[in-house]
């Protein structure tokens, strides 16, 4: 039997539907994707439950005897890094035990001199491959897709941090990838990313070759309906009570982003006794603020003056809608239109602010929920 969570505010990967909250139009549209023979795209902002709807969709996928396999490729630097890595997932997929994922390594790479290594804390499987030309990788490819085309049963495999093929020297990754893709009928494809200003060209742009090839899925933040009850829930199945008060004031402060608002819960779960109120989240998020005070400080170092000031003029709006409104610029006191256009989009570059979609509009605020309140708070 799995062991019963000690918090059930999740931090890192995933535990199951019970600790899981919503997102069921999400799993339904990617899960009608998949049967249907589309691929997806998904992105959202950073930490707002990309690699978590996967994962939960993955587990029904599971459930109904498919093949699921996911890699996140944000640690990749290349395409051969790219074909270890799939490679790895695709073996590990299919072969449960040591010895089966050793042989068929051995057997699908023969001519690449595999080498197999386990991590020695984790038991983790890595391939490494001396492929030594472009007819190789691509062969070696061409072989993988085969593979899982060639399985008895239906595949599904997620590409999280697509947007990293941009930075492999190699060019035209998305144009080999596409077309070993194109011919698979057995196999579905997910891709992901929180960048949307590097994901999206590579599938909108009519000049790439992954244009209009697959379904859109934009992640929203969690509706309010649903997240509350879910937070209430979580506490009370414990036996801990929450006030109302409280609650209101976790969504309030977190703006319901996903990973901040589990992340207020993880710590307020964990101090909480039988109850908790309105004054147990604002001590909680004074230790938080006084944990992160030196790396917030230190933002100050990493930016030029104006783009901090204008990081927390962001903050201070929560979402900002007209970054270059005259009296925008004038409350702040930030020089011009074009010297804010300017140091915004540093900012993006730097990730500290992104560009999200509010009420069908254009707005910008801050990717860290945590940072954004205590410049608020600070500065304010
Ligand atoms: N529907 C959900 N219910 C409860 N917790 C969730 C849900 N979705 C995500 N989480 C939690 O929120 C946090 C962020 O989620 P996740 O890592 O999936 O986001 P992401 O969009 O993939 O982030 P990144 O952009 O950094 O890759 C994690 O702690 C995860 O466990
Ligand atoms: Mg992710």
């Amino acid at each position: 039997m799995k062991k019963e969570a000690i918090n059930p505010f999740i931090l890192y990967g995933y535990e199951g539907p019970e600790y899981f909250c919503d997102r069921e139009e999400e799993t339904a549209q990617l899960l009608s994707a998949f049967r249907n023979q589309r691929n997806v795209t998904l992105y959202s902002p950073r930490r707002y439950g990309k690699t978590g709807l996967i994962q939960h969709a993955f587990h029904q996928l599971d459930a109904e005897d498919g093949i699921t396999i996911y890699i996140d490729i944000y640690g990749t630097t290349s395409l051969k890094e790219f074909i270890e890595v799939l490679g790895q997932a695709i073996v590990q997929a299919v072969e449960q035990d040591r010895d089966g994922f050793i042989h068929r390594v051995g057997r699908l790479f023969k001519r690449l001199r595999p080498k197999v290594t386990f991590d020695s804390l984790t038991g983790e499987p890595a391939i490494e491959l001396d492929i030594q030309s472009k007819a190789e990788e691509e062969q070696t490819l061409r072989d993988l897709f085969a593979f899982l085309e060639e399985q008895p049963k239906r595949c599904w495999v997620a590409i999280d941090e697509f947007q990293q093929i941009n930075n492999y020297p190699e060019k035209q990754v998305d144009g080999v990838l596409r077309s070993y893709i194109q011919h698979l009928s057995q196999v579905q494809f997910l891709f992901s990313g929180s960048q949307k200003h590097l994901l999206l060209p590579l599938f909108t742009d009519p000049n790439r070759p992954f244009f209009q090839s697959t379904d859109f899925l934009h992640l929203e933040k969690l509706r309010a309906e649903a997240y509350g009850p879910f937070i209430a829930h979580q506490f009370k199945r414990h036996n801990k009570h929450l006030s109302q008060t409280a609650l209101d004031r976790i969504l309030t402060f977190t703006r319901r982003h996903t990973y901040y608002t589990q992340y207020l819960c993880n710590r307020l779960f964990g101090k909480t006794i039988d109850q908790a109120t309105e004054e147990d989240v604002d001590a909680v998020i004074i230790d938080i603020f006084e944990e992160r005070e030196p790396i917030f400080y230190n933002y100050r170092n990493l930016i030029t003056p104006l783009q901090f000031k204008l990081l927390t003029a962001i903050a201070q709006e929560a979402v900002l809608f007209h970054p270059t409104a005259t009296d925008f610029i004038q409350r702040h006191q930030l020089n011009s239109a074009a010297t804010v256009r300017k140091s915004l989009q540093s900012l993006i570059d730097k990730e500290l602010v992104v560009e999200v979609f509010e009420e069908g509009k254009t707005a910008y605020q801050l990717n860290d929920v945590f940072l954004a309140q205590w410049l608020a708070w600070k500065y304010g």
